[in-house]
């Protein structure tokens, strides 16, 4: 059975003024243990397929299951990397680390050696007791990527964790998340703006067509695991990176209007 079952999912966002037709028919079925990452256009409606599996916001029409029941209400199987990172700015970063796993009961000491794993592991050591206001953007993202974890959800859903990142700092981040996922078996539902970043990552990429957002096309990704970053100079991984670039840049000109 999927853990993830996106069934003909449609959401317009309605206002006296305007509506937004998000998403249009959406379906998909992600399994346990997969990565699959979602490609598109800015604005297409990615963000909204993310927050309609946590529960955040329900569909207008169709339906998202988790392993065969609805969601109805914010899913605590989910962990969410949001977009804008959204740490508590009162608190500490490893205070930030340490709110999932307080709220859930882990006890202290528990809790104080799982942020102070992960802390090393996104290389913050030293800013522990920062606050995020005292961070950059790059750092507050690896911060939001340690609270995610923290909580150890059975689904992780990352909206462009990484996008704030250098080149290096991201590409670290992006085998340490693999390393973790594959030791843990979470099922990761990830979005980026990068093909380079998805095929490194996914199991499946999934490119979006122009808003409102259905599924164009998914592509298995077939390349050997672990995939270390030469796998991007072999002809297989050239060519499907092609085929989504073109498909992904079609849409991205039909949602310019170009
Ligand atoms: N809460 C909301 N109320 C009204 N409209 C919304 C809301 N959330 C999203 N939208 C609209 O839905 C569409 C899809 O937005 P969404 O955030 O899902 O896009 P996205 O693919 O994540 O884009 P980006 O790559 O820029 O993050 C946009 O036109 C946006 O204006
Ligand atoms: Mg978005």
């Amino acid at each position: 059975m999927a853990l993830i079952q996106l069934d003909n999912v449609s959401k317009v966002f309605s206002s006296r003024k305007v509506d937004v037709e998000a998403v249009r028919g959406f379906s998909l079925s992600i399994r346990k243990g997969e990565v699959v990452t979602l490609v598109g256009a800015s604005g297409c409606g990615k963000t909204t397929v993310l927050n309609m599996v946590a529960g955040f916001i329900a569909p207008t029409s169709g339906k998202v299951f988790l392993e065969g029941e609805p969601v109805s209400r914010v899913e605590p199987r989910c962990g969410m990397i949001f977009q804008s990172y959204a740490l508590f700015p009162w608190l500490t970063v490893r205070e930030n680390v340490e709110f999932g796993p307080k709220v859930n009961g882990i006890s202290r000491k528990t809790r104080k050696d799982l942020a102070r794993n992960y802390i090393e592991m996104v290389g913050l050591t030293g800013f522990a007791d920062s606050y995020p206001g005292e961070l950059s953007g790059g750092m507050r993202q690896r911060v939001a990527l340690c609270r995610a974890l923290a909580n150890k959800p059975d689904i992780l859903l990352c909206d462009e964790p990484f996008a704030a990142l250098d080149a290096m700092t991201r590409q670290v981040m992006q085998q340490e998340l693999l390393n973790i996922v594959s030791r843990s078996g979470q099922t990761v539902f990830f979005i980026t703006h990068s093909i380079d970043e998805a095929l490194i990552l996914s199991d499946r990429v999934v490119v979006m067509s122009a808003r409102p957002g259905q599924v164009k096309a998914v592509y298995d990704i077939d390349l050997s695991r672990p995939r270390k970053i030469d796998v991007q100079l072999t002809d297989e991984y050239l060519k499907i990176k092609r085929k989504i670039w073109d498909l992904v840049e079609e849409e991205v000109k039909a949602s310019m209007n170009m």
